[in-house]
């Protein structure tokens, strides 16, 4: 009786600690509701896998810091479950940790389970092994797909609960995400479609989470999902559902980049206009994609032709530093949004149109009011009279007044300081000036001349059906007998391939013929058509498939072809002169997935080789390997290695892989069309753009926890042959700091953790140009800018004034700004 009474007694203390810490996470038509506050909520994603365990509590820090209220990632179904019910959750795979470092840092978290992705990800996240089930068909009503789908969501469902970290059980997971923008794609899977998504939202709910699950792009989502828009605005997006409050899953800061893309840029005016606007509109939750892009290590990107930084011009960089002054400028906002929660949430709403331009949102509760006043011309700047006060409202802006009387932000007054990135060396004392490269070549010939696969089949196979996503790399081999007759013209004879896209290397009798690859890797079909010389009798044709991320968005987008395609064909002419065309497609075709060196792992330094060779390190020698040793840049500054000069390849610091490299793919110089970017107007991923003819992706993220303090290991897989001469590592760090902002206002600049060096440039009146190359303007104040702000800041970390004519004299012109730019001092660290 008395185990009874005791045990009956921890049951109650139990519950009663769990009841007092649980959170009820609820909503109406107008908020989300957190213990029974109605919240605006600013979150941002940042993907784990993408950084590493180390840099999160920085990232996440910095997210903090910057006003965000949550942090929300994907789950990467196929970075845990590589292969069916082997999982992986270890590094930067540790789901667990990551979101406990979130909840340790004080925010809320969002859980996007998926399980499918998109994301820019590979396969968008799905196993290849899953596709490769008989019977499946992925994202539509299909037993085989859905016991999996359920299960992997389970298996998060559940890992999480045991930790306590959904909000219902005292934790800070606010809400979960199931499926991922289904309603883009739906139509196509028909009636099955509907079927499925239905059973999504039942399967979600009977894990009974205790917080509500969301559906991205699903306008009328099944209860009791909610739904919720996606895109660069969504200030017009209404739910269908009256009783769903409007929230946007993903404001896209940026965007990502491809192979021969250029550089993105969403302004920092732009990005907070959108955001002003949503909330303006009677949004409640904004999730910024990505508030950390990070980097696609290994295999990860998607396709096509995903490029390793995933970057997207996020408010911070790849790297995890502030990327200014986005960061800046949108703390300044969420800090406004945050003190007007009340009003926003509770109050009466009313707009009035003040003139063609300009419209005012009016929140108004008993004994409060905020406002908006939004000016949505792309080009005309307003001043308007609004409760008897003068506001100037730039073209495509939106001013927020907490009061409704004092401006406290506008969204396309910038007054936070832009940083301008640098790269230097920092090399450690005695590390010389060059790297020093040993060599050896992958057993490309001999492997294509043996002709000796895993697998031999009558036709030709999709390269996910036969590689199942263990490599990039797949060899199709076959060969074929002809006799003299079938060999006029000395043996000449054309080969022709048909590939889905992507890379190709033919070779004919165990020689390198020449190679293909398609523009962006579009999945657009190529055909690869070479003159060759056979022999009378046997002849190995070997073709090397290479994939560069797997496709992952559009409807059916697993089913999308990679690899060689039918046909493979030899066109000869006989000694009749005739023009024959023979198809090898369903010759026997022997399969090797990988290469020889990667399988036996030359990129792992505890392996050692007698094999590497110092001296004559070839230059331009296609399917080469490069290693190298170095001692890792002095300080704690991000670190990146340069690989101008090399090809295409895979490259790894101490065993672990950096991502794909590819520094010889050009951005394509049509893509930059203006040279100025203008901030006003709509933001696609067509506009302001930068870096066209220049290489999609020279410098590739080496995280400090990859590196040692002794000596560190890079080894490099070469395969279309490159130049390691000038490869160098370097740290990413600020090299000046620039202000451009209204008169008004206290403004800051900062050099990080070093002082103000010097003052580069500084003009109060209509300064022209961006950080970098500041001009003077017609009007400019005749006060000294330059000595005035030398003696303000040069020696400081940091400097803060207000713009005002009292300190920078009076210059004859409206809108006033000053322009200043700074250096920061060149010590290492
Ligand atoms: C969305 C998708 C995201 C990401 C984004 C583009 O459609 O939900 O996962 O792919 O596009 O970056």
């Amino acid at each position: 009786m008395k185990i009874f009474n005791f045990l009956f007694s921890v049951f109650i203390f139990s519950s009663v600690i769990f009841h007092a810490n649980a959170h009820n996470v609820t909503h109406d038509s107008r908020s989300i509701i957190i213990d029974g506050n109605h919240r605006i909520i600013l979150s941002g994603s940042i993907h784990y896998p993408r950084s590493t365990a180390q840099m999160w509590p920085d990232l996440i820090r910095k997210a903090k810091e910057g006003g965000l209220d949550a942090v929300k990632t994907y789950v990467f179904w196929n970075a845990h479950e590589p292969v069916r019910r082997q999982y992986d959750f270890s590094g930067n795979l540790d789901l667990v940790r990551f979101l406990k470092t979130i909840r340790d840092e004080g925010l809320y978290a969002i859980l996007r389970i998926g399980p499918y992705a998109c994301a820019e990800w590979n396969y968008g996240g799905f196993p290849m092994w899953l596709h490769n089930m008989p019977g499946v068909s992925f994202r539509t009503k299909n037993d085989v797909f859905m016991n999996e789908m359920k299960n992997f969501t389970s298996l998060i469902v559940d890992m999480v609960k045991r930790e306590r970290l959904f909000a219902s059980q005292g934790g800070h997971i606010i809400l979960a995400q199931i499926e991922n923008e289904y309603g883009n794609v739906m139509k196509p899977y028909g009636e099955d479609g509907k079927s499925y998504i239905n059973w999504c939202a039942q399967m979600a709910d009977s894990l009974d989470i205790g917080v509500p699950w969301i559906m991205c792009q699903q306008a009328g989502a099944p209860k009791p999902m909610l739904e919720t828009c996606n895109g660069w605005y969504c200030d017009q997006y209404k739910p269908k559902d009256p009783n769903t409050p409007k929230m946007w899953t993903e404001n896209w800061t940026g965007w990502f980049k491809s192979w021969g893309s250029a550089d993105p840029l969403r302004t920092a005016e732009d990005l907070a206009y959108s955001v002003a606007r949503f909330f303006q509109k009677g949004g409640t939750l904004q999730n910024y994609y990505m508030y950390h892009g990070g980097t696609n290590f290994g295999r990860t990107s998607g396709g096509p032709y995903m490029t390793t930084t995933y970057d997207y011009n996020a408010p911070l960089d790849e790297y995890g530093n502030l990327n200014q002054p986005k960061w800046g400028h949108l703390k300044q906002l969420h800090d406004v949004l945050h003190s007007i929660e009340y009003t926003l949430t509770h109050g009466d709403v009313e707009t009035q149109k003040i003139d063609n331009s300009v419209t005012a949102t009016i929140y108004q509760t008993n004994d409060k009011s905020s406002c908006f006043l939004s000016n949505t011309n792309t080009t005309t700047d307003a001043t308007v009279n609004f409760g008897g006060i003068n506001y100037f409202i730039p073209a495509w802006s939106i001013s927020i007044l907490p009061d409704c009387r004092e401006e406290a932000y506008n969204t396309a007054k910038v007054y936070a300081q832009t940083w301008m990135m640098v790269k230097k060396s920092n090399k450690a004392e005695d590390e010389p000036s060059c790297l020093k490269w040993a060599w050896r070549p992958e057993l490309i010939e001999s492997a294509s001349v043996q002709g000796k696969g895993d697998v031999s089949v009558n036709k030709i196979v999709d390269q996910k059906d036969m590689a199942n996503d263990a490599s990039d790399y797949l060899w199709y081999m076959t060969s074929v007998e002809l006799t003299k007759d079938d060999l006029m013209l000395n043996g000449t004879v054309t080969l022709r391939v048909a590939d889905t896209g992507h890379v190709l290397h033919a070779f004919v009798n165990g020689k390198y013929i020449g190679s293909q690859w398609a523009k962006y890797g579009n999945h657009v079909a190529y055909v690869f058509e070479k003159s060759i010389k056979l022999l009378p009798g046997k002849n190995l044709i070997s073709l090397l498939s290479v994939t560069v991320g797997f496709k992952n968005y559009e409807a059916m987008f697993d089913l999308v072809g990679a690899g060689i395609a039918s046909p493979v064909e030899l066109v000869l002419k006989n000694a009749g002169n005739e023009t024959i065309v023979k198809d090898l497609s369903s010759n026997k075709w022997a399969y090797k997935t990988g290469l020889d060196g990667i399988s036996n792992k030359y990129f792992d330094p505890s392996k050692s080789s007698p094999k590497w060779v110092s001296d004559q390190v070839p230059i331009n020698r296609n399917f080469t390997w490069y290693k190298t040793t170095f001692k890792a840049p002095l300080g704690n500054k991000p670190v990146v290695v340069d690989l101008l000069g090399l090809g295409k390849g895979m490259a790894w610091v101490n065993g672990h892989s950096l991502g794909r490299y590819w520094p010889s793919y050009i951005a394509d110089k049509q893509l930059c069309k203006t040279k100025a970017c203008d901030y006003r107007g709509r933001y696609s991923d067509k506009k302001c753009l930068s870096k066209c003819g220049e290489p999609t992706q020279r410098w590739y993220h080496v995280p400090r926890s990859f590196l040692n303090d002794g000596e560190n290991t890079l080894v490099l897989f070469e395969e279309f042959g490159g130049n390691p001469s000038s490869v160098q590592f370097q740290t990413v760090e600020v090299g000046s700091v620039c202000v451009n902002a209204y008169q008004g206002k206290v403004v800051q600049l900062s050099c990080h953790d070093r002082p103000i060096s010097k003052i580069e440039f500084a003009s109060f009146g209509h300064p022209q140009g961006v950080c970098g190359s500041f001009e003077k303007g017609e009007c400019e104040s005749d006060v000294d800018a330059i000595s005035i702000l030398e003696k303000e800041c040069v020696g400081k970390e940091l400097c803060s004034f207000k713009i005002s004519e009292d300190k920078f004299g009076k210059a004859y012109c409206d809108a006033r700004r000053l322009a200043v730019e700074a250096v920061c001092d060149d010590f290492t660290f």
